[in-house]
């Protein structure tokens, strides 16, 4: 019993890690890292610059959802993705963890994008302090849902 909870904990102390390397990590690298390679895969030969479809492009750089409309475009997109809309039927399926990373990466940035816009720039540094820790702590609940049956 100590030795499967005793486990359990690493595991626990290892998924924490892998997250808040990943929320730490600035937003446009992690745009380069994790987002871009998914888009390629998954979205690029339907949405890049010739014809897209639905007039939807996925090509540019890391986008700045403090605009209403680009916003608009990546919630859209994030819903899709969790209904599993897009990419359409018929194609390949992207695997749990790229989806779950580009969906963490659109939830994180539209946070953000709500302090910068909400908050003002001078207010930002410190709501962003609290936005992390609100964010570990939610990290801890997830963490403790996966590992307790
Ligand atoms: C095989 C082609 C194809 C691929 C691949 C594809 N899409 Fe689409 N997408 C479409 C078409 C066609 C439309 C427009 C018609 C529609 O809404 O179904 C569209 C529309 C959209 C829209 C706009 C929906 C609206 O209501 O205006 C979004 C957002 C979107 N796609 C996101 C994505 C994302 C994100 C990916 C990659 C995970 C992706 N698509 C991959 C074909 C594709």
């Amino acid at each position: 019993m100590m030795a499967r909870w005793r486990t359990l904990g690493l595991l626990c102390v290892t998924l924490l890690t892998v997250e808040s390397a990943f929320a730490e990590q600035p937003l446009e690298s992690a745009y380069a890292d994790k987002v871009v390679p998914f888009l390629k895969r998954h979205c690029i030969s339907c949405h890049g610059a010739e014809k897209p479809k639905g007039d939807v492009r996925f090509d540019g750089p890391a986008p700045d959802l403090t605009d209403p409309k680009v916003s608009e475009k990546w919630r859209m997109a994030r819903r899709m993705l969790a209904q599993g809309e897009m990419p359409p039927e018929g194609k390949p399926r992207p695997s749990a963890d790229e989806l779950l990373a580009a969906m963490n990466w659109i939830e994180d940035a539209a946070a953000r994008a709500a302090v910068v816009t909400r908050g003002g720039v001078g207010r930002r540094d410190r709501r962003a302090g609290s936005g992390n820790r609100a964010r570990s702590s939610q990290g801890i609940g997830r963490c403790v849902g996966q590992v307790i049956p």
